[in-house]
């Protein structure tokens, strides 16, 4: 089996504190190798993206340990640790997070020019993506002109566009029509398939079905895991 490009260790975090104080995880741990795609399912504030924050370095867990590409997170320095996110996770926010003065190309070509490649050729790695996802019509639009699915779709062709080894994608079709949802977790399952790692949070269970695995989070606890559709249809019946 190869090395895992995504380890969590018994990761506890919460937030607040006296009475308003949440566990939002409590004690979780998941690897995820290159080529396998962990879908991870759980009920509204369970904690699937207070776990994906702290696996992107976004969130610095309470105790417990993030190794991302046998690099750990919380150990390095911050400008080291801004570079590994960079060249290394594609991220999907829930709430897209693009940047609205910046075209949808700009949004998509930004990490790559931030990395040092050529303003040409990030471009034109970024129309790819867009081209992938079905809105490179809409590329030199600005991110605040397009429509809610688009803004998605744009925000999943960032996290994929380059060749980093590990996406990130919390609830990535929830603006989009079942049809599209599906051909862009095709895209997102084919970028697995070429060797990276993925987490996939969805509370979609046609999604969850294109994943090596399924996790069950229940009140920041992984409680089920399913790794054939028989096991996902019972394990979707506890979310
Ligand atoms: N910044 C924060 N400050 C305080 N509490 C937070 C914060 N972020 C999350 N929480 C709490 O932590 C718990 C887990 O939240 P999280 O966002 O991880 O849930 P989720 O499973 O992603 O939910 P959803 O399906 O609604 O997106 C919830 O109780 C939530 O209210
Ligand atoms: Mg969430």
């Amino acid at each position: 089996m190869s090395a895992a490009l995504i380890e969590l260790s018994n990761i506890q975090k919460t937030y607040g504190s006296g009475e308003a104080q949440v566990t939002a995880l409590n004690g979780v741990s998941i690897e995820v190798a290159a080529g396998e795609l962990v879908a991870i399912m759980g009920s509204s504030g369970s904690g699937k993206s207070t776990l994906l924050a702290i696996a992107g370095g976004l969130e610095k867990p309470d105790s417990g340990t993030v190794r991302v590409n046998q690099r750990e997170l919380f150990s390095i320095a911050e400008k080291e640790m801004a570079r590994l996110r960079r060249q290394t996770i594609g991220y999907v926010f829930q709430d897209f997070n693009l940047i609205p003065s910046l075209t949808v190309i700009e949004n998509v070509a930004l990490p790559l020019e931030l990395d040092g490649v050529a303003k040409s050729q990030a471009r034109r790695s970024a129309l790819e993506a867009l081209e992938l996802m079905g809105i490179a019509l809409v590329g030199k639009r600005f991110a605040d002109e397009i429509s809610g699915g688009q803004r998605q779709r744009v925000a999943i062709a960032r996290s994929i566009v380059g060749s980093r080894k590990v996406i990130l994608a919390d609830e990535p079709t929830g603006a989009l029509d079942s049809r599209t949802g599906e051909s862009v977790i095709r895209a997102l399952k084919e970028r697995i398939d070429a060797g990276a790692a993925g987490i996939l949070v969805t509370h979609d269970a046609k999604n969850a079905a294109w994943a090596d695995r399924i996790l069950l989070i229940k009140d920041g606890v992984i409680v089920d895991e399913a790794r054939t559709k028989r096991d996902l249809n019972e394990l979707v019946k506890n979310v």
